[in-house]
């Protein structure tokens, strides 16, 4: 696999830490100090379809192909509006691609899971290119009245277009059932058979296990994975880790004994955009020039699951 162009794109309504504290308990010293964000992107009237074919298109252009190039789609995404078609479907006819699609939930780790995905078809050549677009909107699935949420997430979208090559050096995934720590119940309809009262509340997360959690498992894959392929914590270039909060980010470099200017971030601007942040990411840093050819880049996300990706790479464009 080899990744030859990405895209993002964020939505147009830029929420402060100084907006929130109009309607929340809340303050942009307590956000800044605890998470590092200054501000999100949030969904108003845009669409997240819209903001996915804008990813979409950015990374087809970004790599030189058209929609009529791309032999499978694969979109990472937690909600949106429709339950079914899937996302994919609909970035499909938007785009005017005419292949299959898949959508898949992996969580804030799906970015690495729909490239070990697209890393299997590409290995066994059922498909030469293929798209991966992961676009999400958090903002709907947390209460808004409910300060230890809403502050953190942000929506967007992010895409890359990979093709067949030998540019992914080595790949890891973990799930654990821990559906207690962090979960979003969706409300169904009624039946005349279903007797139990059914409740529904918005994201439901404890924090403190969640922070835990990340910081262990993503120094855990890193370490795994430099072991895997010989490299040295100050041979990669840049650790382009989820984007949740700063003092996550900030606790992984640290007990990786890593420099910050290897640790690019960007959730100061965007919050958490779940599994969209980290093409996002890649996608700032392709754009402004960041990456050369033969760069190695660790890429390391977590989410609901809790899930865990990880992988190494080497930029190849
Ligand atoms: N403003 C002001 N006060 C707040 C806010 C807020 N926005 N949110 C919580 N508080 C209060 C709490 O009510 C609590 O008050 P109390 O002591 O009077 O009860 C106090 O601040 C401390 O709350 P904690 O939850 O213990 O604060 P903590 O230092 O753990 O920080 C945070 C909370 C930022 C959520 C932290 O635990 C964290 O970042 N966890 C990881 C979250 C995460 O990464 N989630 C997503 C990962 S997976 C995915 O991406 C889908």
């Amino acid at each position: 696999m080899k990744i030859i162009g990405t895209g993002s794109a964020h939505p147009k309504c830029a929420v402060s830490n100084e907006m929130l504290e109009k309607f929340l308990d809340t303050s942009d010293e307590w956000i800044t100090e605890r998470t590092g964000i200054k501000e999100r992107c949030v969904i108003s009237s845009e669409k997240l379809e819209d903001m996915a074919v804008l990813a979409a298109n950015h990374a087809l252009e970004n790599a030189g192909l058209t929609a009529a190039d791309i032999d499978f789609i694969i979109c990472s995404n937690v909600v949106n509006e429709y339950v079914t078609p899937a996302l994919s479907c609909i970035i499909q006819g938007m785009i005017g691609a005419t292949c299959p699609t898949v959508d898949i939930n992996a969580a804030c780790a799906g970015f690495i899971y729909a490239m070990d995905i697209a890393e299997d078809k590409l290995k066994c050549n059922k498909a030469k290119n293929i798209l991966i677009v992961c676009a999400e909107e958090p903002s709907r699935m947390v209460g808004w009245e409910n300060r230890s949420t809403c502050v953190l997430f942000g929506d967007g979208a992010g895409a890359a277009v990979v093709t067949q090559g030998d540019d992914l050096k080595a790949i890891r995934l973990t799930t654990s059932s821990l559906t207690d720590v962090l979960y979003y119940q969706r409300r169904l309809e009624p039946t005349p058979y279903i007797d139990k009262p059914e409740e529904f509340e918005p994201l439901v997360m404890k924090g403190r296990e969640v922070f835990k959690h990340a910081v262990t498992n993503s120094c855990r894959d890193i370490r795994k994975l430099l072991n895997e392929t010989g490299l040295e914590a100050n041979d990669i270039k840049y650790y382009v880790l989820h984007q949740a909060n700063r003092r996550i980010i900030d606790s992984i470099r640290n007990f990786l004994g890593v420099d910050e200017e290897r640790v690019p971030h960007n959730v100061e601007r965007y919050g958490n955009i779940s599994s969209a942040a980290l093409p996002a990411l890649l996608d700032e840093l392709n754009r402004d020039g960041k990456l050369q050819k033969g760069d190695k880049l660790v890429f390391s996300a977590f989410g609901a699951g809790f899930t865990t990706g990880a992988c190494v790479i080497e930029w190849g464009i």
